[in-house]
């Protein structure tokens, strides 16, 4: 079996390879095209010591104390040139990517397969993308504007693993990529797509998920619903998704077959206008007196607009709640990609 494991650079940057079985994640890094820091490979030096943040893996007793020591290894201090992992891992490398980088990330080819406006707000856009992008379920790509020197930043809504991929994309009044999606794109337009990037992807999950979802920020957890439907969860996951209309509410078909065919996740929708006729109204925070926050073991994903994510982050520090793990998103849809991470 092979697991993924995300590599997170101390520039911000992530890159996620792929361990075969036995491979140590030096060496699947190294066939992924990056160079982690290492000397001997041995075990003997500990130049490749790094950080494991999640997962599990082994590694092995035949490395040196001088290179790694007892109590560095009981706070999860790996040796990548060592580790094998036994299931999909998170580990914080001290160093940049582009230090590691065997050559610059270049841009991967896409196609346009189709462009749907499935609500007056948003914009379903589904791109064959010419070579393997190698993502993790909650990242995103930029994707040029064609015509322009622009890019924008958009989640994959898809599964990873995928050529065909899919991105749920806010249709912004005038904005440059929602003018030529609705306005002028057509099947088979060329678009160039740099990534995957972020740090806002799902963890190992080992305790309960809680997702927050504002408006098109509904998109990455539609990649990691499909990732834990194909993977098989054991642990509850709700998910809150808010809009401000009720016509904003879309891809209400899929989750109600994810609610279908996983037998622990669950989801609700909440819309905030005045409006609207929705039972449930107002904002995500005004619905999440009985979310299963488990005492604070539970893994909290919020991803949507600066406000929605400043308010659900008041909301928790009001509660005096704090998540054993909290990842967010904030997003600006009508300019270029402002996207911070993460607590
Ligand atoms: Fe020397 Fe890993 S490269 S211990």
């Amino acid at each position: 079996m092979t697991y993924n494991v995300a590599l997170n650079f101390e520039d911000g940057v992530t890159r996620v390879i792929t361990c075969n079985p036995g491979e140590t994640v030096l060496d699947a890094a190294y066939r992924a095209q990056i160079n982690l820091p290492m000397d001997c490979s041995d075990g003997v030096c500990g130049t490749c010591k790094c950080a494991c943040a999640s997962g599990e893996y082994e590694l092995g007793d035949d490395y040196l104390e001088d290179a790694l020591t007892d109590d560095e290894a009981a706070e999860g201090l790996v040796l990548t040139c060592q580790m094998v992992p036994a299931g999909d891992c998170v580990v914080d490398v001290p160093a940049a990517a582009s230090l590691c980088s065997k050559g610059a990330q270049g841009a991967i080819p896409g196609t346009v397969d189709e462009v749907n406006l499935i609500s007056p707000t948003a914009i379903e856009v589904k791109i064959r993308a010419g070579a393997d992008l190698g993502f993790l379920p909650g990242q995103y790509v930029n994707i040029g504007v064609p015509g322009t020197d622009e890019t924008r930043a958009y989640s994959f809504s898809s599964r990873p693993g995928s050529r065909d991929l899919s991105f749920l994309i806010r249709n912004v009044p005038d904005g440059l990529m929602s003018s030529w999606l609705v306005g002028r794109a057509r099947t088979g337009d060329a678009v160039d797509l740099t990534g995957p990037m972020g740090v806002f992807y799902l963890r190992p999950v080992e305790r309960p998920v809680l997702m927050l979802a504002g408006g098109t920020g509904l998109a990455p957890f539609l990649a990691m619903l499909e990732s834990l439907k194909e993977k098989g969860c054991d642990q509850p996951v709700h998910l809150i998704y808010g809009v401000t209309n009720d016509d904003d509410l879309v891809c209400l078909a899929a989750l109600e077959a994810f609610a279908r065919d996983m037998e622990n996740f669950t989801f609700r929708t909440v819309v905030s206008g005045e409006d609207s006729t929705h039972p449930r109204k107002g904002y995500v925070t005004a619905h999440m007196d009985d979310a299963p926050v488990n005492d604070g073991n539970v893994d909290v994903y919020l991803c949507g607009p600066p406000a929605m994510v400043d308010s659900v982050l008041g909301h928790f520090r009001g509660q005096g709640i704090e998540p054993h793990g909290f990842y967010y998103e904030k997003f600006t849809p009508s300019v270029a990609p402002a996207r911070e991470k993460v607590a």
